[in-house]
Parts: structure tokens; sequence; C-alpha cells
């Protein structure tokens, strides 16, 4: 069982302010979880918490069922890639990766089969013969993945291990650690700041920030029903526009808005408690609004990027700029100009003034 539970984790460095605050966590076995959020948010931190290179200052560290607080790293499991390879220049490609399974005695056929095993799976079977210098940066992160690999261990962490690779290596990468995943069927945690990665490669994706966490759950729980306006604004790009709006009315359990340039809206969530005047803020992702007529926005630029064209304008009322997805095969606007928009209630979200989001009324609609 290589199952995770943190409960109530904390970090401190020295005597000075906490970096991770009461981390709660249960990450199943076999189940590929990523961390993401802005740099310094303490993702490496809990990482390395995880992986014994980093003391725990409070709170509990579970693996398979076992406390492990206090557990060595080469005791626990996992086996962690960074985002440096740190290879050994001076070996090749079969004796770096051969290297910790020969410290731990194995030798021979065992260990022939465990190197080559794992470089089938890695497809760098024909590259055992070869240096580090000998290789590109893809083929060099490969291996520091297969070292990894012949340990055989419960847990995978990765901190960053694509961020060194060009943008179409990265790609590639993205899709060699899902059919990584799904062949070897282990528990895989990544650490990464980009949200791309975090969406394409994560069963479940735990948005961090400021030492916690702000939002767990998939890749769809978390685009389509934000719980608060940092979540909302991490994912997704363009960002989701965020318009400062004013409750008007509070109907039954329905909210009706009013926008800055004076007009209503009523968006699909629920009124929990809010009240007349009360300030909130109405999100709507760009894809999220098209050509109508419930705001008209006055152009300030136009992106056109072949699949789509994003139209940047802004409503009057308020100068902050509203970014809307078009199609591709529409004149994209020009400066200046008008355009009438359409928000769709059911696809809007709606926070409160603390930034917490009010709930769809059927959570899992979209
Ligand atoms: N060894 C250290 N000593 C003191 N502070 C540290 C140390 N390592 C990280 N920190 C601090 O902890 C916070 C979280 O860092 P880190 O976990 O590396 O963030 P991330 O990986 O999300 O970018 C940052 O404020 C960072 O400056
Ligand atoms: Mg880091």
């Amino acid at each position: 069982m290589a199952s995770l539970h943190l409960s109530n984790v904390t970090k401190h460095y020295d005597d000075k302010q906490p970096v991770i605050h009461g981390v709660d966590l249960e990450i199943g076995d076999g189940e590929f979880v990523v961390f993401v959020g802005p740099s310094g948010c303490g993702k490496s931190t809990l990482l390395r918490m995880i992986a014994g290179l980093e003391q725990i200052s409070g709170g509990q560290l579970h693996i398979g069922g076992k406390l492990a607080n206090d557990t060595p790293p080469a005791q626990r499991g996992l086996a962690m890639v960074f985002q440096s390879y740190a290879l050994y220049p001076h070996m090749t490609v079969f004796d770096n990766m051969a290297f910790a399974l020969k410290l731990a005695g194995q030798k021979g056929a065992q260990l022939n089969e465990a190197v080559q095993r794992a470089a089938a799976i890695l497809q760098i079977g024909h590259l055992l013969d070869r240096k580090p210098k000998e290789l590109s940066g893809g083929q060099r992160q490969r291996v520091a993945i297969g070292r990894a690999i012949v340990r055989k261990p419960g847990v995978f962490l990765f901190d960053e291990p694509l961020s060194n690779l060009d943008a179409s290596l990265r790609v590639q990468m993205r899709v060699e650690l899902s059919r990584l995943h799904q062949d070897l069927k282990s528990t895989m945690i990544y650490v990464t700041h980009d949200q791309v990665e975090a969406m394409t490669l994560g069963q479940r994706i735990v948005v961090m920030n400021g030492g916690r966490i702000e939002q767990a759950g998939t890749p769809h729980q978390l685009y389509n029903h934000p719980a608060n306006l940092f979540v909302a604004g991490f994912l997704g790009a363009p960002k989701m526009n965020f318009i400062k709006a004013t409750v008007a009315q509070v109907v039954g359990s329905r909210i009706v808005v009013r926008l800055p340039d004076g007009s209503l809206f009523a968006p699909e969530v629920e009124a929990g408690d809010a009240r007349v005047e009360d300030q909130v803020t109405l999100g709507v992702r760009p894809e999220h609004m098209g050509p109508g007529d419930t705001i008209t926005l006055t152009v300030a630029h136009a992106e056109y990027l072949g699949d789509q064209t994003v139209v940047y304008g802004s409503m009057s009322g308020d100068a902050s700029l509203i970014a809307v997805k078009l199609a591709p095969d529409r004149a994209p606007p020009s400066a200046g100009s008008t355009l009438g928009v359409q928000l769709l209630p059911h696809r809007s979200h709606l926070f409160n003034a603390q930034g917490a989001a009010f709930l769809h009324p059927v959570t899992n609609k979209h």
C-alpha cells in the first residue's frame, strides 16, 4: 500500500514564520496528484517533507498507514526526480540507472533485467552505453526518471522535472509521464508552477498559496467549480474575468447583481447569506462569453491566435479589461469599436467580499 495521509502538517525553518500552515491531505494508492501554485508557496517544501529530506515541524505523515515522520528517506519506499537531473557525468546511462540497485546489493542478471525493463518503458534502450553529455535534455530527463523507476518505489515524487526542457519536449514528456503512470500504476506526486501541466497530468490537483491548500479536486471540479477567487484566477488562460458588482436583489435562493454599467444580471448560483448592497465579484471565463447583448465592451485590442481570437475591451463604469474568446472566422473587431457580449448565467461564478465562491445550484452539473 502506497497511500499517503498528511494531518495538520506544518513547517517552519529555524524560528521564522511558518511556510506550511497545517496541511491536511489524503492521497490514494495509485493516484496521480499534482501540487500547483505560484513560486514560493511551499510546494517543494511539502514534497521534501514527504520524501524525508526536510524535517516535519508539526503534524503527522502516514505512508501506507504507518507513521513516517521520523522514517529515514531510504526506508520510505519513495523515489524523487528533480528539475536538475544530477546524473553522474563519468558513468554510462546503464551505470547511472544501475547505481542505486548496486548500492542495495543487486547484481548480475537481476540487475541487468531491472535496468533493461526501465529503459524499455522510457524508450532509451539504445542509449545505455552513452554518457550523459552525449544525450539531449529530454533524454537526460528520461534517464533521471529511469533511475527512479528501477527502484520500483511505491511513490514517485517529481519536483518540476520538465522545467529545463523546451516547450515542445515538455508536451511530449507530459504524454510520456501519463503513460508511465498507466503502466506502473504507482502513486505519483508531481510539483509544478505551470497550470497547464497541472490540468493535463493530475487526476487530482492541489492548488497551494502561501503555505496553504486553497482547494483540492479533479481538474474538472477546480475549473468549473473553483472554491475561491485565487483558484478561479489561477487555472485557465486567458484567466477568468473578474467584474466588480453589487448585490441588487436576493430573490428566493437566487441573486441579481448590478454590474459597473448599471445593468442587472442573475448568475446561476445559490444566494447563501448574500444581502442586498454586498460587494461581490462576478467571474466569467473568456470562453463562456460570446456575441450577444448582456454587456457592451469598448474594444481595446484583439489577438488573432489562429484557432481563436481573443478580444480585450472594457465596459462603461469599469476600466479593467475583459477578455472574450471568439471563433476565429469572425473578423476581429477594431480598437475603439463596440462589441455586444453575452454572459452565460450557468457558466458564471460569484465570489463574496472575502473571495469565497457562492455554490452552483447542482454541483458537478457542468
Ligand atoms: N532551506 C530554507 N530555509 C529557509 N527558508 C526556506 C528554505 N527553503 C525554502 N524556504 C522558504 O519557504 C517558502 C516555500 O519555499 P518552496 O517550498 O521552495 O516553494 P515552491 O517550491 O512552491 O516555489 C519560501 O518562502 C522559501 O523562501
Ligand atoms: Mg519549488
